[in-house]
């Protein structure tokens, strides 16, 4: 029987948990051992006795939990003394950012792990139960819309009342992959007016589909800007500032802009500039869910809302799915749960197939050394 070890995150502000008390039970079901560390579920609302009737063993600390553990589990990369006390060749499988954190990923090498970095599962149809992109953006672009919507001092709804009539919000979604569309989505629930532009054209349909309105510079460039596995390019400095020409007059007249522009290994292309940030009225909101990759709004900082001289507020939204930890937690923790059962052979026994094309873009390091391409040092 293998076990898996889940213990308690420890990055600043991190509140999720990589197991729940459902898909404890599951991955027991499935043939698994769990040992979840005291504590783990807490700050996302799963207490320690959920887990024990799910049938998990409650360990003291992290270096106990990890010790006998055939796989890790985690949200993000583990904490040095856990590497330090992981059995050799361990599985470690948690969203290990391995671009940026290449302490951690090293440190993972040099423990003997065999680790999988969640981010680098790829988007094919037999890996949609197991993308936590895609199931923490989805809920990381619903909460953009809460935050604006908690720090913006008027309505989001249109209300009509005996002392006069409130104005609908009006939000503009800049980059509509899915935290994009959720964002769009949630913003319309409240009763906002809402724009998006995008540089796919693809998203056209899909925006308008939401009963938003696209807007976006629709050239040659425009046409060819997905690449065949789905995502962005990097548009051309003389593409950038067209779509600055025309989102510019837009932005003056918008109370709350969100965005999410990512291209894959680039850093966030800068979309709305300072001049662009002065020209909101006060009390405008503007929420970057790009800023962990170096921000999308001039001025946006990692978890500060920055006020402008003109009273515009930047929100810079790192873990956006960390403040909404509950669903975020049970939604990670199946993605994982899937990924696990890539480790079982038929008889149930942990024989991970590392020719398997799920398991083979996952892995960056085992053996001792970072084995994945894009990683090696
Ligand atoms: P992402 O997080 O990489 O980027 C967010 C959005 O920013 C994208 O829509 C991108 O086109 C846009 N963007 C980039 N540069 C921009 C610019 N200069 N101006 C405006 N927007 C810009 O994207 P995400 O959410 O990961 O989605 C990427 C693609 O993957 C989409 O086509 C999505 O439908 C697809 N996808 C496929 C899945 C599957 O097949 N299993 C699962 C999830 C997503």
């Amino acid at each position: 029987m293998a076990d898996i070890a889940v213990t308690r995150e420890r990055r600043d502000g991190e509140t999720r948990v990589a197991a729940t008390p459902e898909t404890v039970r599951k991955l027991i079901a499935m043939g698994f051992a769990l040992t979840v560390e005291a504590g783990a579920g807490l700050a996302a609302s799963f207490p320690d006795a959920d887990y024990e009737a799910a049938g998990a063993k409650l360990a003291p600390d992290a270096k106990t939990a990890v010790a006998g553990a055939d796989i890790v589990f985690g949200v993000r990369g583990p904490a040095p003394e856990t590497i330090g006390a992981l059995k050799p060749g361990a599985i470690v499988a948690a969203a290990l950012n391995p671009y940026v954190d290449r302490v951690t990923l090293d440190a993972l090498a040099a423990g003997g792990a065999t680790a999988f970095a969640m981010e680098f599962v790829p988007r094919i149809t037999r890996a949609q139960a197991m993308d936590i992109l895609s199931s923490q953006a989805n809920l990381a672009g619903y909460r953009a819309v809460i935050e604006a919507a908690e720090a913006y001092g008027r309505a989001m709804p249109m209300m009509m009342t005996a002392a006069g009539t409130v104005a609908a919000a009006k939000v503009f979604v800049m980059g509509v992959g899915v935290a994009g569309l959720q964002a769009i989505a949630t913003a319309r629930r409240l009763g906002a007016v809402v724009t998006a532009t995008d540089v796919r054209p693809a998203t056209k349909e899909q925006v308008e589909s939401l009963g938003a309105k696209f807007l976006a510079v629709e050239d040659e460039e425009f046409k060819n800007a997905q690449t065949a596995g789905g995502y962005a390019r990097e548009m051309s400095a003389e593409y950038q500032a067209k779509q600055a020409a025309l989102v510019s007059s837009h932005i003056a007249k918008q109370d709350i802009v969100i965005t999410t522009a990512l291209i894959p290994g680039r850093p966030a292309p800068k979309l709305v500039s300072a001049e662009q940030v002065a020209s909101m009225r006060p009390g405008s909101v503007l929420v970057d869910l790009a800023v962990e990759q170096g921000g999308n709004v001039v001025g946006a900082q990692p978890g500060e809302k920055v006020v402008t001289e003109g009273g515009v507020m930047i929100l810079g939204a790192p873990n956006l799915p960390g403040r909404i930890a509950a669903d975020a937690s049970a939604l990670y923790a199946r993605n994982l749960m899937a990924f696990a059962g890539l480790f079982l052979d038929k008889e149930g026994k942990l024989a991970p197939d590392y020719e398997d094309e799920i398991l083979k873009a996952a892995l960056v390091t085992q053996g001792g050394a970072v084995t994945h391409p894009n990683l090696k040092a």
